[in-house]
């Protein structure tokens, strides 16, 4: 289970639930060390505030479900290649999403006071800190992608892959928080266009950059296949957790999206159909998953549990 993982913070965490097996969950702890060895290094032979380290720390380790970098190193392991040197791309895209979530929380954007059972980092640090860290969280992401690769068309792979994926991140929450800026599709298609981007874009680079340090071509298009499916149907059930749960049980606050306006899946077309949707788009993801390998049991696994996750 994660949260044995991480016995020596006091925090509560996000907890995977036991149908991740031994197998799928192995990578979190090197994965918390390479995020923690980044951290630490940020602004080398530079003069990096304390302050701003600890406040990047704060939203970057000891909790989360870490599911992009553990894609990054599943995919890359089911595409041949040796997980190991996926792992500076798996911190680089927590670095992204952690970033992601402060910006997220904000008082300008959603607003919220808790996330992952702890004080948001602008309520822990203050507003100007949280902006600032998610600013060195993102520009440390490609740090690590450009000094944690020694082979230069990786690295410049691996950088266009995650710049392309922020991008599309930060276009779906202007769509998500600004819904009148641009003119909008209707209905479905509308929701879509939030959630491939405000979520799956992320998710679809994780995927994209295990198969980049596999040095596997052929398992780009079906990486990305998965990429597409899973990060649709995971921002799904985000929407479906908002409706259902409560914040002791998910360590953020719920029940806020309808209120906020929100274009979510439960609102455009009900729970029942919400739920219909999910299981098609993990049906789609298992089955690019075994295109990527036939013995992709780690990648079938995260979409099961991806599917029931209820926080
Ligand atoms: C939350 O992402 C934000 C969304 C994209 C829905 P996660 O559910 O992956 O958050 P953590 O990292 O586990 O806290
Ligand atoms: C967040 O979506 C997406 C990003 C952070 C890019 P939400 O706003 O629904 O995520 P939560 O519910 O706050 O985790
Ligand atoms: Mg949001
Ligand atoms: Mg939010
Ligand atoms: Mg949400």
């Amino acid at each position: 289970m994660l949260h044995t993982r991480y016995h020596d913070c006091d925090m509560p965490v996000n907890r995977t639930p036991a149908d991740l097996d031994e197998h799928t969950l192995a990578p979190l702890a090197d994965v918390e060390r390479e995020l923690e060895r980044w951290i630490d290094d940020a602004g080398a032979g530079g003069d990096l505030s304390p302050a701003l380290r600890d406040a990047m720390r704060y939203a970057a380790l000891g909790s989360g479900k870490k599911l992009r970098p553990l894609l990054v190193w599943h995919v890359c392991h089911a595409a041949g290649g040796d997980p190991r040197h996926a792992l500076p791309a798996a911190a680089a895209v927590e670095l992204v999403h952690a970033f992601s979530l402060v910006h997220d929380d904000l008082p300008a954007m959603d607003d919220d006071d808790l996330r992952r059972g702890r004080p948001t980092l602008h309520v822990h640090a203050g507003e100007a800190m949280a902006i600032l860290a998610g600013d060195a969280l993102f520009s440390l992401a490609y740090d690590a992608l450009a000094r944690g690769y020694t082979d230069a068309t990786t690295s410049q792979s691996l950088i266009l892959e995650l710049a392309r994926g922020a991008a599309g991140m930060i276009s779906g929450q202007v769509f998500d928080s600004l819904p009148d800026a641009d003119e909008r599709p209707e209905g479905l298609a509308a929701v879509e266009r939030v959630h491939r981007n405000k979520t799956g874009a992320l998710i679809r680079a994780s995927c994209r950059m295990g198969a980049i340090c596999a040095g596997n071509a052929d398992a780009l298009a079906p990486a990305t296949a998965y990429g597409d499916a899973l990060g649709l149907m995971f921002q799904a059930v985000d929407d479906l957790i908002d409706v259902e749960q409560d914040a002791e049980h998910t360590g953020k606050r719920t029940g806020k999206d309808a209120d906020a306006g929100k274009l979510t899946y439960p609102g455009v077309v009900g729970i029942d159909e919400t739920r219909r949707i999910i299981d098609r788009l993990a049906t789609t993801a298992d089955d690019a998953a075994r295109r990527i390998s036939p013995n992709a049991a780690a990648l079938n696994q995260l979409t099961s549990y991806l599917a029931a996750r209820d926080r």
